[in-house]
C-alpha cells in the first residue's frame, strides 16, 4: 500500500501588518467588535510587489527546504488559489517557472477557502495510484485585492498569505483519508460575481476592481452545520473516535465556527491551531498556514493524529485526517 506523507511545510506572509486599530481610521467599525464577532485581531495585506505567486514562491521554497527536497525532484505542482496573478497562464505554472520545476504537471485549483483541501487530496491520489512520488502542494491568496475596503462586513474579515506543503509517496501512513464536497446552490450568499464573460457592471462599484460579497451571517449557520458533518465522515471513514485526534488545524475563517466544530470534537482549545488572531481569513493558505506555524513552534510533533478542514464560498468543503 502507498501512502503520501507530509516531509516538509512551509509559509509566507507579507510585511504590511493592518491592525483593527489601522480599519477603526477608515470604517465604521471598532477593534471590540471584530475581536467579539471574528477573534481577528490583525491581518497582513500585500502590496503590488507581492501578488499571489511571490507569496507562494516563499512558501514553496520553505517547504522544499524543510523538506531537504531539490525543486528537480516534483512530480507534480497542485495550487489551491482563488486570487490567481492572471487568468493565464495558472498560478502553478508561474511557479513552476519560479521555482526551476521540471516539466511535471502544474494546476491550479479553484475551490475558494476550500483550495488547500482540495489541492490536498488530488495530491494524495497522485501518489496513492503511484503515479507521483514528491507532489508540492501550496495554497495562496490575495483576497485584498477583492475586497471593497468601503465595506465594514467583509474589509475586516480577510488577510493574505501563504502555505505549501511537499508530500512524498512512502510505505508508513501519512495521509489516511481525504474528503472533498461541494453544492453549488448557494452561490448567492458568497461569490466573487466578475469574470470573463460576465459580471463587468459591478467592476464600477468598486474602483474598477471585482468585489467578494458574503451574506456573512448565512454563510456562518451553513458553514457550522457543514464542518459538523465533514469531521463525522472523516472520523467514520477511518474508524476512529473523537479522543484519537491530538489537533484540528481548521479553515481560519471565525473564531466561533473553530470552537463550535471543537465542541463537537469534545477537544479543548489548547489542542486547536489558531491563527486566524494575526492572519484574519487567508482563503486557501489559512489551513497550511497553520499547520506550518504548529509544527515550527513544536506543537505538533512526527506521530501525531491530525484532522484538517475548510470551508469556503461555492460552497466547497473538505477534510484530511492526517498520522504526522
Ligand atoms: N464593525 C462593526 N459592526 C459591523 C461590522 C463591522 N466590521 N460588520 C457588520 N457590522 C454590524 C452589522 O451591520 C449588523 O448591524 P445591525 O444589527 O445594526 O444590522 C451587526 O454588526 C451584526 O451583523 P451580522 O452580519 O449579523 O454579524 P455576525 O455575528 O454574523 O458576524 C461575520 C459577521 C463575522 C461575517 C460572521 O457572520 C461570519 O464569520 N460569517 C462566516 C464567514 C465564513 O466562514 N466565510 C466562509 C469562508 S470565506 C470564502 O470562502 C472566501
Amino acid at each position: 500500500m502507498i501512502y503520501s506523507r507530509i516531509i516538509g511545510t512551509g509559509s509566507h506572509l507579507p510585511e504590511k501588518v493592518v491592525t483593527n486599530k489601522d480599519l477603526e481610521k477608515i470604517l465604521d467599525t471598532d477593534d471590540q467588535w471584530i475581536r467579539d464577532r471574528t477573534g481577528i485581531r490583525e491581518r497582513r495585506i500585500s502590496s503590488d510587489k507581492e501578488p499571489t505567486t511571490v507569496l507562494a514562491e516563499h512558501a514553496c521554497r520553505n517547504a522544499l527546504e524543510a523538506g531537504d527536497v531539490d525543486p528537480g525532484e516534483i512530480d507534480l505542482l497542485v495550487m489551491g488559489t482563488t486570487t490567481p496573478d492572471l487568468i493565464f497562464p495558472s498560478s502553478a505554472c508561474l511557479i513552476q517557472k519560479k521555482l526551476g520545476l521540471p516539466d511535471c504537471g502544474a494546476m491550479d485549483v479553484n475551490a475558494a477557502c476550500s483550495g488547500f483541501m482540495y489541492a490536498l487530496s488530488i495530491a494524495d491520489k497522485y501518489i496513492r495510484c503511484g503515479d507521483a512520488k514528491k507532489v508540492l502542494v501550496c495554497g495562496a491568496e490575495t483576497l485584498s485585492d477583492l475586497i471593497n475596503w468601503n465595506k465594514r462586513e467583509t474589509a475586516v474579515l480577510f488577510g493574505d498569505g501563504a502555505g505549501a506543503l511537499v508530500l512524498e509517496a512512502s510505505e508508513e501512513p501519512g495521509i489516511l483519508s481525504t474528503h472533498i464536497h461541494a453544492n453549488g446552490n448557494h452561490a448567492d450568499l458568497l461569490n466573487t460575481a466578475v469574470g470573463v464573460s460576465r459580471g463587468f457592471e459591478k467592476l464600477a462599484e468598486n474602483d474598477g476592481k471585482a468585489e467578494l460579497q458574503m451574506k456573512g451571517n448565512e454563510v456562518f449557520k451553513v458553514a457550522v452545520r457543514t464542518l459538523g458533518r465533514i469531521v463525522d465522515e472523516t472520523l467514520a471513514a477511518n474508524n476512529m473516535k473523537k479522543s484519537d485526534l491530538d489537533w484540528l488545524i481548521p479553515h481560519q475563517a471565525n473564531l466561533r465556527i473553530i470552537t463550535a466544530t471543537a465542541r463537537k470534537l469534545e477537544m479543548n482549545m489548547e489542542q486547536v491551531v489558531i491563527t486566524v488572531d494575526l492572519h484574519g481569513n487567508t482563503s486557501s493558505a489559512s489551513v497550511p498556514l497553520a499547520l506550518d506555524t504548529a509544527i515550527r513552534d513544536g506543537r505538533i510533533k512526527r506521530g501525531d493524529m491530525l484532522l484538517l478542514e475548510a470551508f469556503g464560498g461555492g460552497f466547497t468543503w473538505g477534510s484530511a485526517l492526517i498520522k504526522y
